[in-house]
């Protein structure tokens, strides 16, 4: 793999994932890592990320110096590049002179390997208070700008490149082809990593993994349970058996969509259990969100608890030998590494992942998505033929429209919501808009009302809120501006067909300070 070291902004993912655009598959390691653990796993090249830090500070991450002698080609970027201007006998100066944002860089080094095909002037996105002031000796320096005079430099023999501005971010013009410069060129990688041998290598694991037991996967209705259950078919067939939980807090459609499209483009055998009274009987009259997240997860484990231990029963007394052994969880890379750092995040709100592990269960965990972003499953689901309503849809909470009705939930409110959910999906669909938003929550406040006024009659009604919002990674969003006609339909159509629904309102808020749900 390519290595890339978390240097502890929140660069390093984003450095993993234009990497993989490359086609050329990378992993997340710490700072902290040694020149020994590095060369245990063989990588094919280094990317030394940004931080936050100033390398004087103390506490500053440091860079084993070690590294940068192992052979690997190394790529240093921002913090990474004064790390290694350090390391290697440079000068990294304090000058005073900080640089945020757009910069204007003159590239001197249009035909070296890293900045080669690049045009002498450029717009780059920089993000520093130090400047490296010297570039160690026998490297060349490749570029600079107002405040830095060595904002680029690379030693060809020894393999050694850095820059100071951050490639990984869209706003640096040329930033791709500088990443691509590096794998390509000076490590020489083909880029040939794809969703096919992705496919072809978790198929291969997971064979030898479950062998010949039986394996349940829950279905969410969402893309990440949908892909992980679909190569784990692919790898072991009717092996394997999924869950769908009806919880009655499912959009328009869903419920089909996985009963019949899903099924019939992967072929997996499928039990829904129809759970719909249970959760409105435990969730009627509690409006906490927090309360509301903790009793759908609740009630969820239960029911998938029931299903799986049905199936086991069934699957004992048909064939003593094959025990349901294994559980599917579609575990993303983000979640692997967020979990290997996040010491002392703040819980902002309980997540439910519907389809998540029981806590007392005894399964063994399956977990085929483990090393892939969002992106990357969706493209590994289309290649494995699985419809494009399941595979492109949006993200969709665990806790589902239950989550999406602030106040509390039954199933009149639920109907409603339901309405409105499907017509700002059918607008948004049919204006091509579904590639621009990550999501657009649909939210219901029942506990508000406003006086409006349709034919004669004055009405008194809720508000429906319109939240679309661009992202990355959910973890930070911006509200997304929709065309005002396109909002005008939708608006049109709530609240000519919602009934009780007098007021549309859409929400103008990023995250942060707002989350993307209201709960
Ligand atoms: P927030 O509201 O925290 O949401 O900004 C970030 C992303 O996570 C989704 N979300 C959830 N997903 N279980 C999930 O599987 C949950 O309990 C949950 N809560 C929020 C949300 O839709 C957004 O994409």
């Amino acid at each position: 793999p390519v290595l890339v070291v978390d240097f502890g902004a929140q660069y390093a993912q984003l450095i993993a994932r234009r990497v993989r655009e490359a086609n050329v598959y990378s992993e997340i390691v710490p700072h902290d890592i040694t020149a020994d653990e590095i060369r245990a796993k063989d990588p094919a090249a280094i990317v030394l990320s940004g931080g936050p830090s100033s390398v004087y500070e103390d506490g500053a991450p440091s860079l084993d110096g070690d590294i940068l002698e192992l052979g690997v080609p190394v790529l240093g970027i921002c913090y990474g590049f004064q790390a290694m201007a350090t390391a290697l006998g440079g000068e990294v100066a304090n000058t005073g002179l900080r640089e945020y944002g757009a910069t204007s860089v003159d590239v001197s080094g249009t035909d070296s390997v890293l900045l080669g095909g690049q045009p002498g002037s450029q717009v780059t996105w920089m993000s520093h208070g130090d400047s490296v002031a010297k570039a160690p000796e026998g490297f060349e320096v490749l570029a600079s700008s107002a405040s830095t005079p060595v904002a680029a430099f690379a030693s060809d023999e020894r393999k050694l490149y850095g820059v100071q501005w951050h490639p990984e971010v869209k706003h640096s013009e040329h930033g791709q082809a500088v990443l691509e410069n590096f794998l390509h060129r000076a490590a020489g990688l083909p880029g040939d990593w794809n969703s096919s041998n992705v496919i072809d290598e978790q198929v291969a694991r997971i064979q030898a993994q479950v062998g010949s037991n039986r394996v349940i996967a829950g279905l969410s209705g969402g893309v990440d349970s949908a892909v992980a259950a679909a190569i784990v078919h692919k790898a072991v067939g009717d092996q394997l058996t999924c869950v769908f939980v009806d919880h009655g807090l499912l959009r328009a459609d869903e419920r089909k969509q996985v009963e019949e499209d899903y099924v019939a483009s992967t072929g997996v055998r499928l039990i829904t259990i129809d759970a719909e009274q249970q959760f409105l009987d435990a969730l009627a009259g509690v409006s906490d969100p927090e309360q509301k997240r903790k009793i759908i997860g609740r009630e969820f484990i239960r029911t998938f608890e029931a299903a799986a231990e049905a199936l086991v029963l069934e699957a004992q007394a048909s064939d003593s030998d094959a025990e349901v052994k294994f559980l599917v969880q579609g575990t993303l890379y983000p979640d692997v590494v967020e979990s290997g750092g996040g010491a002392g995040t703040a819980n902002i709100k309980s997540h439910h992942n519907v389809g998540g592990l029981p806590e007392d269960m005894t399964f063994e965990l399956v977990e085929p998505l483990r090393a892939l972003f969002k992106d990357e499953v969706r493209a590994v689901g289309r290649e494995l033929g699985l419809p494009e309503v399941i595979v492109g849809r949006q993200p969709f909470p665990g806790p589902g429209l239950g989550i999406r009705i602030v106040g509390s939930v039954d199933k009149q409110r639920l109907e409603l919501l339901r309405a409105a959910d499907k017509i700002a999906r059918e607008e948004l669909t049919a204006a091509g808009l579904d590639g621009e938003i990550w999501q657009c929550p649909v939210v219901l406040l029942a506990d508000v009302r406003s006086v409006g006024v349709q034919g004669d009659g004055r009405t008194y009604g809720h508000p429906i809120v319109l939240r679309p919002v661009s992202s990355e990674d959910a973890m930070t969003a911006d509200w997304t501006r929709l065309p005002y006609d396109v909002l005008a339909k939708i608006s049109n159509r709530i609240t000519n067909e919602v009934p009780d629904v007098n007021r549309v309102v859409l929400d103008v808020t990023s995250k942060p300070p707002g989350t993307i749900e209201w709960e």
